[in-house]
């Protein structure tokens, strides 16, 4: 019987995530994501589609050591048979992601990104503008945590974007966003809207009040304010 293994996402999440890689065609060759706390969500998911597909190999990034550590020693003891279709990558997604592109050199071609980090919302940005360049067209992307902080700037940047094709699922409180790359790079239009907007949530009063207050802190004051001061301080999104 396989050992069961701490992991994150809905049931929904876990099955729209296995079968996008089990229904992708071509099948992906190569897979990156970011967050794989304990290993028994997204990255034993993402393995177990793997190995059914038979082929294509996970390069899972994460920032924790302690977490790093026990993850390891999850995925060997969840899913020996496919462990050898899985490297680990120790460390924060912003420095790990062009260590690796540059290692992998040209020719890189990323066929399924998942982006499920840090909760400062410029991660999943930072992670889709380094990753972009590198998936082919008909290139999936999924980020979780959608509808909560980390996901507030990439999934209205991303909708915006003319060369790719993305939706919100309600599979959880949280939400996951799904996405299909449909051309090589965006329009100027598309871009330059895109680009605007995060500029205007960057510039929102709730950004601008993150790094000065303790989150607890900020918590409470935004919690104390009337619903419409709330709303239009947040821009609609929850902290
Ligand atoms: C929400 S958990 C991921 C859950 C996991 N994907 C699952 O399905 O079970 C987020 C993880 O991302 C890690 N993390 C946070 N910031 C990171 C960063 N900048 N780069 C890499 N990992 C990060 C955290 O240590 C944590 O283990």
């Amino acid at each position: 019987m396989q050992a069961v293994i701490e992991g994150q996402l809905s049931g929904e999440e876990r099955r729209l995530l296995s079968e996008a890689i089990l229904h992708s065609n071509p099948k992906p060759e190569t897979v990156i994501e970011v967050g794989t706390w304990l290993g028994g969500g997204s990255t034993l998911h993402i393995l177990q589609a793997l190995q059914q597909n038979g082929c294509g190999h996970l390069w899972g990034i994460e920032a924790d050591h302690g977490i790093y550590e026990r993850m390891l020693a999850n995925i060997q003891k969840a899913v020996p048979e496919a462990a050898a279709r899985f490297t680990p990558l120790f460390g924060l997604s912003d420095q790990v992601i062009p260590k690796w592109i540059a290692e992998k050199g040209t020719g890189l071609r990323v066929d399924f990104a998942f982006l499920d980090g840090g909760d400062n919302p410029n991660e999943q940005i930072l992670e889709f503008q380094q990753l972009d360049p590198h998936i082919p067209i008909g290139g999936q992307l999924m980020a979780h945590d959608a509808r909560v902080r980390k996901g507030k700037y990439f999934v209205p940047y991303l909708a915006l974007l003319d060369h790719w094709r993305s939706q919100v699922h309600n599979s959880s409180e949280v939400g996951l966003l799904t996405a299909t790359k449909i051309a090589e790079s965006p329009s100027d239009e598309s871009l330059a809207a895109a680009s605007a907007a995060l500029r205007r949530l960057r510039r929102q009063p709730s950004e601008l009040l993150a790094p000065l207050l303790p989150s607890k802190l900020k918590g409470f004051i935004l919690k104390m304010l009337p619903r419409r001061w709330f709303q239009a301080l947040m821009g609609g999104h929850r902290s």
